[in-house]
């Protein structure tokens, strides 16, 4: 069957999970990106709107994620014929949430259901990950906790070295948002290029210790584990407004741990219970709001689901 428009829904994400840098993500089940497509005869794909960004994305088809993710799809499909992109931003940029990870998700989950669905899940990682590179590098923390959904441990970048972790049941999130933008290349400019043999047990450690809670749905370990990055948060701190501030609030309200959504300034506090992370999710934007800085306060959970397809036209 031939579809002319499409849109597809992509979930924000966490990068790094705390303390497994570039090797753990974790979708959220909002807030998310929405991309419509439409076919059109012109090979390739071209940035039709964009709104929702405050004029800041680019329209250039070569420097938009979700058209370059777009074009990246439609060479490994070999199609003659091309799309038109509407992007509806609803991530906020530059916030660590996977921003620009959730608009080549999008793009490409939406320019696959136009062309009848030829590709798996699986087989659309690599195009999403050129969207990714453009900003972001090459990694894929959010990008395949945001096309696959779930908790993601990345051992590389192609799909067989994915593998989804299990969810604790009774994980709540809470999510500050202040209102600064620190651009990925920024965040990953600060961290050593080298560490000392006694970090790198120490992470592997916490890592472990991390993947063995999830494991067992151990939430408070899976929290306390999150916090034990000694290398990658330290390296970080300066680019996070109040960081200290906001996980002493958080923690008195009840949440289990604090840490740095992928790179920041997004801060995810680890709670395993929906009432109190809707207290802790206000306790944080109080003590913004009691700084003066303007941000945005959310609870959310775990997407299970990944990248949607919303709608399909004949
Ligand atoms: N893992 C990345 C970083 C964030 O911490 O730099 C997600 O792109």
């Amino acid at each position: 069957m031939a579809f002319t428009r499409a849109e597809a829904f992509a979930p924000a994400s966490m990068g790094n999970v705390g303390i497994g840098f570039d090797i753990l993500g974790l979708a959220f089940q909002e807030p998310g990106d929405i991309v419509e497509v439409e076919l059109c005869d012109q090979p390739g794909a071209v940035m039709h709107s964009i709104e929702g960004d405050g004029g800041i994305l680019p329209l250039d088809a070569n420097k938009n994620t979700a058209s370059v993710a777009a074009n990246a799809y439609l060479r490994q499909i070999g199609a003659k014929q091309g799309v038109s992109i509407r992007l509806c931003k609803q991530l906020p940029l530059g916030s660590g949430m996977g921003s620009s990870a959730a608009s080549a998700v999008a793009a490409v989950v939406a320019t696959n259901a136009l062309f009848g669905s030829p590709l798996s899940r699986q087989e659309l990682l690599s195009a999403c990950m050129e969207g990714e590179a453009l900003v972001s590098g090459y990694h894929a923390d959010n990008v395949a906790p945001c096309l696959l959904g779930g908790i993601t441990l990345i051992c590389g970048t192609e799909a067989a070295q994915i593998y989804q972790l299990p969810i604790p049941g009774n994980l709540h999130l809470a999510l500050v948002t202040a209102n600064v933008s620190v651009p990925t290349s920024q965040a990953r400019a600060v961290l050593p290029t080298t560490i000392p043999l006694k970090a790198m047990v120490a992470q592997t450690a916490g890592v472990a210790c991390l993947i063995d809670a999830l494991y067992r749905g151990d939430v408070k370990q899976m929290a306390a584990a999150m916090e034990l990055d000694g290398v990658v948060e330290p390296a970080r701190t300066h680019l996070i407004p109040m960081l200290k501030e906001i996980r002493t609030a958080a923690k008195a309200a009840g949440a289990l741990s604090v840490v740095i959504s992928g790179a920041g300034p997004t801060l995810c506090a680890v709670c395993d219970d929906a009432e109190v992370a809707k207290e802790v999710a206000q306790v944080m934007e109080l003590v913004y709001k009691q700084a003066q800085l303007a941000c945005v306060a959310r609870c959310t959970q775990v997407d299970r689901e990944g990248a949607q397809v919303l709608s399909l036209h004949e």
